[in-house]
């Protein structure tokens, strides 16, 4: 009998040793992430006279309840909007390029605590269809945010469609525009392998890279092929340029993104005047994945998908160094234009 109410009461401890362990756990991390938040970061031109706005830390958790209960389904949209938050339309977009890192970049800016991504691809200013729908259909499509931070989206098609460039414009002529680059034929080999693992999933055969690459009868580099023309950077760039200073472009290291993507992100913040808050505690390197992961606080982390990060078939050596050969005097004119050389081979 004595031995029974002895194992009871031990059970009785365990259980209520672990909610005091779990609870403390929960209280760390919350505090972590509130402290993040806490002096939403002071965003030039956005405060009026009276500069730097801060909320109280009070209202900052009454509110991201708020939002949690309304993403539950437990609080109107009235409630919502009566506490302020609102969708708004970006102050920045991730124009491009496909396969640069576009994904990691926006996973990463959304770290700082005034940034709030648009986590799927939009599509509004590619897409004929979705643009008819207009200015208000886009700017429901944004998640909801407090005034004071910025909305980021991310749609890589922009960076490579005609009319995307006169769109964004007529939204605003003064968004910041992020485009994130990597050497263009190992981008074009990654577009590649995207599309490769599309037909193999369907059970379909595909060409070799070689084949599409390289066009059989000139044995020259086929820019009719999507993926060498997607990497033909500079030739799109001028078309944005149509429209939008230089300034008002920053260009993103994709390939040092995955090897150290502190120092990238710190430039991102700098050219978005956010002041810097994203740090190497939120960046861990993930052995099993072979790449940088995200941790938000002691118990939040996350890396990228599995579809980030695949694994690129072999390529004729041959083949990469006449793709090489032909990438090279439009990457030095990127780097003239842009001002940020890159040291491609
Ligand atoms: P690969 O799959 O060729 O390696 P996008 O998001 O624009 O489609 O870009 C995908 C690329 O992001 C991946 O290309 C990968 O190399 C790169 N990347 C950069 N940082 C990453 C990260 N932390 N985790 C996973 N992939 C990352």
């Amino acid at each position: 009998m004595l031995f029974k109410q002895q194992a009871w009461l031990r059970q009785k401890l365990l259980v209520l040793g672990s909610l005091a362990v779990g609870s403390l756990l929960y209280l760390v991390a919350r505090v972590g992430s509130l402290d993040r938040l806490q002096p939403i970061c002071p965003i030039e031109g956005r405060f009026g006279a009276h500069g730097q706005a801060e909320f109280p830390l009070r209202a900052l958790q009454f509110k991201r309840g708020l939002l949690h209960e309304f993403r539950k389904g437990n609080a109107s949209k009235e409630q919502v909007r009566l506490h302020d938050l609102v969708q708004q339309l970006p102050k920045a977009i991730i124009i491009g390029v496909r396969k640069g890192g576009t994904r990691a970049l926006l996973e990463m800016l959304n770290l700082h605590p005034a940034v709030v991504k648009a986590s799927q691809e939009i599509h509004f200013f590619d897409n004929d269809e979705n643009y008819a729908k207009g200015i208000e259909w886009y700017r429901k499509k944004m998640p909801f945010s407090y005034p004071q931070q910025i909305t980021i989206e991310k749609s890589p098609a922009y960076f490579i469609t005609e009319e995307v460039p006169e769109r964004i414009y007529k939204m605003n002529s003064s968004i910041k525009l992020l485009i994130i680059v990597r050497e263009p034929t190992t981008r074009a080999i990654s577009d590649y392998t995207q599309v490769l693992e599309g037909k193999e999933r369907k059970n379909k055969t595909y060409y070799k890279f070689e084949k599409l690459a390289i066009d059989p009868n000139t044995c020259e580099v086929n820019t009719k092929y999507k993926a060498v023309r997607t990497s033909i950077y500079t030739k799109h760039l001028e078309r944005w340029l149509k429209y939008f200073p230089i300034e008002q472009f920053h260009v993103v290291d994709g390939d040092r993104l995955i090897t150290e993507p502190l120092p990238e992100l710190q430039l991102v913040e700098k050219f978005l005047n956010l002041p810097p808050r994203i740090s190497q505690y939120n960046l861990y390197f993930n052995a099993t994945r072979g790449f940088y992961c995200l941790r938000f606080n002691i118990i939040f982390n996350k890396c990228l998908a599995g579809s980030k990060g695949r694994i690129h078939p072999e390529v004729d050596p041959s083949v990469i160094t006449k793709l090489r050969k032909f990438f090279h005097p439009f990457n030095q004119k990127f780097y003239q234009i842009t001002g940020r050389t890159l040291n491609w081979p």
